[in-house]
C-alpha cells in the first residue's frame, strides 16, 4: 500500500473525530487496553445518565452524592476521567485536590479529565455568579442577608458554591436537600436556593411549607427579581428561576395516562421535576433512589419512570422480572450528558496514556478553597 492510501491509525494525536472511525468494539477493546496499563491509578467515573457502552466501562457509577464521595475519598488514584457533566468534573477536582490529598501526594494534582469540553449542564448556565452576587446585593436592600443562607445544587459552576461557602452556606445534591436546608434553617430563618426552582420547591413543600412563602427570583427581571419587597420579608425558600430542560418534559397528564391505562402503576420520579408531577408520583428520589427503589421491588412491580431516558432503558434491561416504562410519550435526554462517547473516552485516555492530559478540568485555588467550604458541609450533613 503506498503511503497515500495508507489509513490512518488514529492515535493519541489524531483529533476525535478520526476515532469515530473506528467501531465500537475496536474502542472499547482500546479504553480496555489504557485501563488495563494504567490499573488503579486510573479510576473512571460514570455518572447514571450515561450512555450503557460508556458505563459498564467505568469503575465506579453513581449519582451526584455518590460519585463526590467517591472523589474525596479517593487516596490511590493518580488521574480521574469523568463520564459526566462539567460542573461534576470540577467538583471532583475540589475535592481530589484539596490541600490535605496534595500534601499527602507532595503536590501532586490529580488530573480530572472531561472527555468532551462540551459536556455542560444547561440547568447550571441558568445561575451565572454574577446573577447572583447582584441578586443578593438586591436582597441586602430589603431583608437582611445575614439572617439568608445560600444553598446551591451542586448542578451549579464552582464559582456558585464559592459564594455559598463565603456566606455560611452549602452545597446539595437531590439526595441530600432536605439534610441541607434542615442545616440551614437551623441557622437563619431564610434559604436562597438556586439553580434549580423545581429541586427547592419540591424539597421544601416535604418539609412542610407553602408555597406562599417561596417566591421565584428571575434574574431577568430589572427590580428585585420580579417580587415585590413585601414577598420577600415573608419568604422562607427564595427560589431561582432555574430549572432541567429534559425533567421539565414530564406533565401531570402523563401521571393520570398512565393512571388509567395501569391502575397499579407506580410513578418514580426525580426531584427536579415540576412539583405537579412530583406530588402526584408515588415515590420521588436521586437516581441512586430510583434504582435502589426498582431493584429492591419485587418481580411485577410496574413503574412509569420520570428521569433521563438513558437511566430507564438500563433499568428495563437489567430489570426484565418488572415492568418498566418511560413516563413521558417523547424521547427525552440529556443531550450534554451523550456528549460522552467511547470515541471522545478513548481519545482522552490514549493521550493520558501517551503523558499528555486533554481536557484537564481545573478550578482555580481560590474558587477551590471556598467551595471546598460548602462541599465538605455537604459531605457532613448527610
Ligand atoms: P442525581 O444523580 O444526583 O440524581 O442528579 C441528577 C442530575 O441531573 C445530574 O445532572
Ligand atoms: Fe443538567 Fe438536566 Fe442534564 Fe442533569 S439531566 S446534567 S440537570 S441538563
Amino acid at each position: 500500500m503506498n503511503a497515500t492510501n495508507a489509513v490512518l491509525e488514529p492515535g493519541p494525536r489524531a483529533d476525535v473525530a478520526t476515532y469515530r472511525s473506528l467501531g465500537d468494539d475496536a474502542l472499547s477493546a482500546r479504553i480496555q487496553a489504557v485501563r488495563n496499563a494504567i490499573g488503579s491509578r486510573l479510576m473512571l467515573l460514570g455518572h447514571h445518565y450515561q450512555q450503557d457502552e460508556v458505563i459498564r466501562l467505568c469503575d465506579v457509577r453513581g449519582d451526584s452524592h455518590q460519585l463526590s464521595q467517591t472523589a474525596a475519598a479517593s487516596r490511590d488514584c493518580r488521574a480521574i476521567v469523568f463520564c459526566g457533566v462539567h460542573f461534576m468534573a470540577e467538583t471532583a477536582d475540589i475535592l481530589v485536590n484539596r490541600p490535605e490529598r496534595l500534601a499527602e501526594r507532595s503536590g501532586e494534582r490529580v488530573p480530572v479529565i472531561l472527555p468532551d469540553l462540551a459536556a455542560g449542564c444547561s440547568m447550571a448556565d441558568m445561575a451565572a455568579i454574577e446573577q447572583v452576587e447582584s441578586a443578593w446585593s438586591e436582597l441586602g436592600d430589603v431583608i437582611d442577608t445575614h439572617d439568608v443562607t445560600p444553598v446551591t445544587y451542586i448542578n451549579s459552576a464552582a464559582g456558585l458554591k464559592a459564594f455559598c461557602g463565603k456566606h455560611g452556606g452549602i452545597v446539595c445534591t437531590s439526595s441530600s436537600a432536605a439534610a441541607a436546608l434542615e442545616w440551614a434553617f437551623a441557622r437563619t430563618r431564610r434559604v436562597l436556593f438556586f439553580p434549580d426552582q423545581h429541586l427547592g420547591r419540591n424539597t421544601a413543600l416535604k418539609m412542610g411549607m407553602s408555597t406562599d412563602v417561596m417566591p421565584v427570583w428571575d434574574p431577568y427581571e430589572a427590580d428585585l427579581g420580579g417580587l415585590t419587597a413585601e414577598s420577600l420579608r415573608e419568604s422562607r425558600v427564595i427560589l431561582w428561576k432555574g430549572h432541567c430542560s429534559v425533567h421539565q418534559v414530564f406533565r401531570p397528564a402523563h401521571v393520570r395516562q398512565f393512571r388509567e391505562r395501569i391502575p397499579d402503576i407506580k410513578i418514580l420520579v426525580h426531584p427536579e421535576c415540576p412539583r405537579e408531577v412530583n406530588d402526584l408520583a408515588d415515590v420521588s428520589g436521586s437516581t441512586g433512589a430510583i434504582i435502589r427503589a426498582v431493584e429492591q421491588a419485587p418481580a411485577g412491580t410496574r413503574w412509569a419512570i420520570g428521569t433521563e431516558l438513558h437511566l430507564v432503558n438500563r433499568l428495563k434491561k437489567e430489570h426484565p422480572e418488572q415492568e418498566i416504562h418511560f413516563l413521558a410519550p417523547i424521547v427525552c435526554m440529556c443531550a450534554t450528558m451523550y456528549r460522552i462517547d467511547l470515541a471522545h473516552l478513548c481519545w482522552s485516555l490514549e493521550n493520558l496514556s501517551a503523558g499528555t492530559a486533554v481536557n484537564v478540568i481545573r478550578v482555580d485555588d481560590e474558587t477551590a478553597r471556598w467551595a471546598l467550604v460548602a462541599l465538605d458541609r455537604m459531605l457532613q450533613v448527610r
